[in-house]
This record gives structure tokens, C-alpha cells and sequence, in this order.
């Protein structure tokens, strides 16, 4: 990861401010958007020098591949301000490694590192008062990547624009999250894009998920595509699952995104002493769980949503419920992650990054 300054991105600025008309208190996860935005576009075989502009519509032709063939992918991101004013990002040489591994499987070219680290710093810089501090707040950054080119031929385009959008957080899910165990849809399939952070992957969970929705449940926790009988990840979340003391979590293969929240919930796990278990889990391992009293816990872990408690799950007509809990583990992982994120602890792992 590069540190010191190599490259100076010219900025546009905008001539006003949105600032003063938001309400930090209450915000909707993802609907409010910072003054400026980073743009850096790929064309002759090469990405260009990346600028900062007023934050703003674009334009595109209709025929853009990004729309008809869905070639873009996206990243996760936060940046946290410590009471000293200064601003933080946690691994973020994670999210610039996946977003090119994304690229890689989607035929799109990869970003250089010195653009990705110099354009998000200036683009931190300008948009720090957008920043808020304390445990809970955050400026939630989008990277992404779409094919611009302009022609429906199927194949991958010879013109792309990266760009980095922020937008100021608070918590993704608002109340008590409950899931629906697949039985019939899957998120991905061996040799597919699953463990890409490909836009389209989301999509495809929005009508199975309305399904859910309509049942009472706020998420799907995605079955393999084969037999859906092994538990992979939820919508916007990796999944754990306690039995007993141990914690259980699927490993990463080509169908399930390599979290970033959900390796350091493995990390802070095992420096805690915590048995973890990285292995394929049967749904039916959870229901006999939770009948014989054994589960504990179900959490999410994930850049937006952070760490999610879930307490409940539905499968095959049957509802079941987690009991309450003490001293979860969810509450450990979720405190000791953000009081790092956060400058408010000690961070054993080098896992933050000072912009
Ligand atoms: C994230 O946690 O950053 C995600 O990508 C989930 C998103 C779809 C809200």
C-alpha cells in the first residue's frame, strides 16, 4: 500500500454546499451524497489522469455496456473521524485488492493503486466535514467501476469509468433483523461470479428477497445452488453462526465474497481465545442447533452493516427463534471493530489507516 504522496489530483470545486441542509441524526443508509466525487476514465488502452469534480449527474450513451451487460463492479468503504479530528480507513488495501480481483473476473481493467489511495485521501480531505465523529458514524465510500463504451456487442468494452462516491452513515439495518433460509433461489453457483463484488449479484437478490420481505424477514442467508442444503451468505452480509462456544463461519471459495469485516471478526475471534471453525455448514446442522438449545448466535458481518445480530430464521415453513443472550459474541466483534475503525483502542492488527 502506498503511503506518501506521488500524484496530485486536480479538483473542480463545487461552488456550494449541500452540508448545512443534512440531518446527521437521522440518515437513510446510502441516499445523501458528499459534494464531490472522484472520476477517472479508461480509454486508448489506458486509465487517464483521475480528477475530482462536483458531485452530479453524468452522462453516458444509452448503449454504455453497463447497461445491457451489467459490466461493473463496486466496493465498500468507511472513513471514521477520532475526537482529534484526524480520519481513518480500515484496510483499505483490502477493498483495492478485491475491487481489482472483481475487475479481473468481470473483464474489466484493473485500477491503478497510486489513483485508488491518492484519489480517496484528497477526496477524504475535501469532504472531512462530512465526517462525523463517534461510535456509529461514518462517511460510507463507494468505489465502482462501469463500462462506458458505447455498443451492445457482447463482449467487454474498451472504455470504463472508476469513480468514488461518499455518502455520511449511520447503521444499515434499522431494527431487529430476521432471515429466510433459500430453499429454492441462490445468490451464486460454482465457477460464477459470487465471490466478485459484481453489481449484478445484488440484483439478482432483490426479487427472492421481496419474497422474504413479505413473510416478515429482512434478509436471505443464500444456500449453495446445488443442493441448498450448506449456508454461504446473507444479502449484504457474511454470516457466523454460534454452537456451544465455538463460532462457525463458511469458508471463502468462488461463490462467497472474501469480507473484509468478516476476516477480522475471524482475527479478533481467535486473539480472544474463541474457537473458530472455517468449514461448510449444513442447514441442518443450525436446526438441530437451535432445537437442542445449542445455537447461540447468528450474526452478519459486513462493511455497511458492520456486525449484525440476527434473531431469527425461517426455513421449510418453520420459524425459529434465537434465545437472548449476554455477552455475545456479536457484541465483542462489533465493539472491539469499531472502537479500532475509530481510534479508540489499540490496534494489535496495523489494521488502521490514517488519511
Ligand atoms: C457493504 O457492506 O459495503 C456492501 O457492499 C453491502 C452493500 C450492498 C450495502
Amino acid at each position: 500500500m502506498k503511503n506518501e504522496v506521488l500524484l496530485s489530483i486536480p479538483i473542480e470545486k463545487s461552488a456550494t454546499s449541500k452540508i448545512t441542509n443534512v440531518d446527521f441524526e437521522n440518515l437513510t443508509f446510502g441516499s445523501i451524497f458528499t459534494d464531490h466525487m472522484f472520476v477517472c476514465d479508461y480509454k486508448d488502452g489506458a486509465w487517464q489522469t483521475p480528477q475530482i469534480v462536483p458531485y452530479g449527474p453524468i452522462e453516458l450513451e444509452p448503449s454504455a455496456r453497463v447497461f445491457h451487460y451489467g459490466q461493473a463492479v463496486f466496493e465498500g468503504m468507511k472513513a471514521y473521524k477520532d475526537e482529534e479530528d484526524q480520519i481513518w480507513l480500515f484496510r483499505p488495501d483490502e477493498n483495492f485488492k478485491r475491487i481489482n480481483k472483481s475487475s479481473k473476473r468481470l473483464a474489466i481493467p484493473e485500477f491503478p493503486e497510486e489513483f485508488f489511495f491518492q484519489g480517496m485521501k484528497t477526496l477524504l480531505q475535501l469532504e472531512k466535514d462530512w465526517i462525523k465523529k463517534g461510535i456509529g458514524n461514518s462517511l460510507y465510500i463507494r468505489p465502482f467501476v462501469i463500462a462506458t463504451q458505447g455498443s451492445v456487442l457482447a463482449s467487454p468494452a474498451n472504455e470504463y469509468r472508476f469513480m468514488i462516491i461518499c455518502s455520511p452513515a449511520q447503521a444499515y439495518y434499522g431494527g431487529e433483523v430476521r432471515v429466510k433460509i433459500a430453499e429454492h433461489y441462490s445468490r451464486a453457483a460454482s465457477g460464477g461470479v459470487g465471490a466478485a463484488k459484481a453489481a449484478g449479484n445484488y440484483a439478482a437478490q432483490f426479487y427472492p428477497t421481496n419474497l422474504a420481505k413479505e413473510e416478515g424477514y429482512q434478509q436471505v442467508i443464500w444456500t449453495d445452488a446445488d443442493t441448498h442444503e450448506y449456508l454461504e451468505e446473507a444479502g449484504t452480509m457474511n454470516v457466523f453462526f454460534r454452537i456451544g462456544d465455538t463460532l462457525i463461519t463458511a469458508p471463502n471459495d468462488d461463490k462467497i465474497l472474501d469480507g473484509v469485516t468478516r476476516k477480522s471478526v475471524i482475527a479478533v475471534a481467535e486473539r480472544n481465545g474463541i474457537k473458530v471453525e472455517v468449514r461448510r455448514i449444513k442447514v441442518d446442522e443450525i436446526v438441530k442447533a437451535v432445537k437442542d438449545g445449542k445455537l447461540k448466535e447468528i450474526f452478519g458481518s459486513g462493511t455497511a452493516a458492520v456486525i449484525n445480530p440476527i434473531l431469527g430464521f425461517g426455513y421449510k415453513g418453520e420459524k425459529f427463534e434465537l434465545p437472548k443472550i449476554e455477552n455475545s459474541y456479536a457484541n465483542l466483534f462489533k465493539e472491539t471493530i469499531t472502537k479500532i475503525q475509530h481510534n479508540e483502542a489499540e490496534d494489535p492488527y496495523g489494521w488502521r489507516y490514517k488519511v
